[in-house]
């Protein structure tokens, strides 16, 4: 619910602070103001193109998600954040696309704050959040790289398969608070592309990983999934970068099949401000 975050969100235009009245976000410079979405969620991507990810996109996200394959990621995260921070603290999640993971962290306590540029997203995530009765989540439109909210106002930033974007981050944090980076590792839905290529190599290291933030600690999450419906294999596969750059000959080897099994192999980096 968006009225529980109006000590941390800032007018997009004029980056004063804001208030919540009568289901419209108003600066407190009395002069701009924005509807709050039917859902629950508002867009502050002000003199920005719409963009984020597309309406398929998220509903193939969600109904992969929902159907728990990934619920040991979202269980690691959730400890790594309980293990660096008190319930209650406020965290960011940067990208957060339908909500899945701030989603499940609201519900252990925190209070989270989803930031997409995608409104169908963001409209997904609110929902769901409204649905389980979740006033501590909030979602705004918005790119990571400038987000309508405060210096120094966040404990957490949670960033999952979403851009890095260290800086915008590093000013959102408070002196001491954490960055929650979870990514692809070296051999990341290696199954998934040994089903259609003919060749297959590891994850390089990423290249954006933060260098002013400290490296507190790195987890390893690795998993074993079975998808055994063609529908979720696709869904899996449009999740990836591979999605965009695989040729159709290869891509129809995945449509043939009724069942994958992959390795799920993930890095999670924690970093201090
Ligand atoms: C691969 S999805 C991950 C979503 C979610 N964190 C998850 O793992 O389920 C990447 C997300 O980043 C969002 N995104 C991409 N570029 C962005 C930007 N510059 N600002 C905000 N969101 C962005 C997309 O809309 C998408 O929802």
């Amino acid at each position: 619910m968006l009225s529980a975050f109006t000590d941390i969100l800032t007018c997009p235009v004029c980056k004063n602070g804001v208030s919540v009245e009568d289901g419209t976000l108003c600066c407190l410079g009395g002069k701009h103001r924005f509807d709050v979405a039917r859902e629950g969620y508002v867009n502050l991507a002000v003199g920005h193109a719409p963009g984020g990810d597309s309406k398929q996109a998220i509903a193939a996200r969600t109904s992969f998600l929902q159907k728990g394959y990934y619920a040991p990621a979202a269980s690691a995260l959730e400890q790594a954040v309980q293990d660096y921070l008190p319930a209650g603290a406020t965290l960011i999640d940067a990208g957060c696309g339908q909500g899945y993971y701030d989603g499940r962290l609201a519900a252990k306590g925190f209070r989270t704050l989803g930031v997409d540029l995608s409104k169908f997203g963001c409209a997904r995530a609110a929902k769901d959040a409204s649905a389980a009765g979740l006033d501590h989540a909030a979602y705004a439109v918005a790119s990571v790289y400038t987000m309508p909210v405060h210096d120094a106002c966040a404990d957490g930033v949670v960033n999952v398969f979403a851009p890095c974007a260290e800086q915008e981050y590093a000013r959102v944090l408070k002196d001491g608070g954490y960055l929650f980076l979870l990514g692809a590792g070296p051999q990341h839905l290696m199954g998934l592309k040994r089903a259609m290529y003919e060749n297959t190599y590891q994850n390089a290291e990423r290249a954006d990983l933060p260098t002013a933030l400290q490296l507190v600690e790195t987890r390893s999450v690795r998993f074993e999934i079975t998808v055994e419906v063609q529908n979720d294999i696709e869904a899996l596969f449009s999740m990836t970068p591979y999605y965009w750059r695989t040729s159709e000959a290869d891509k129809s080897k995945l449509a043939q099949l009724n069942t994958l099994t992959t390795e799920v192999d993930m890095l999670l980096y924690i970093y201090r401000k």
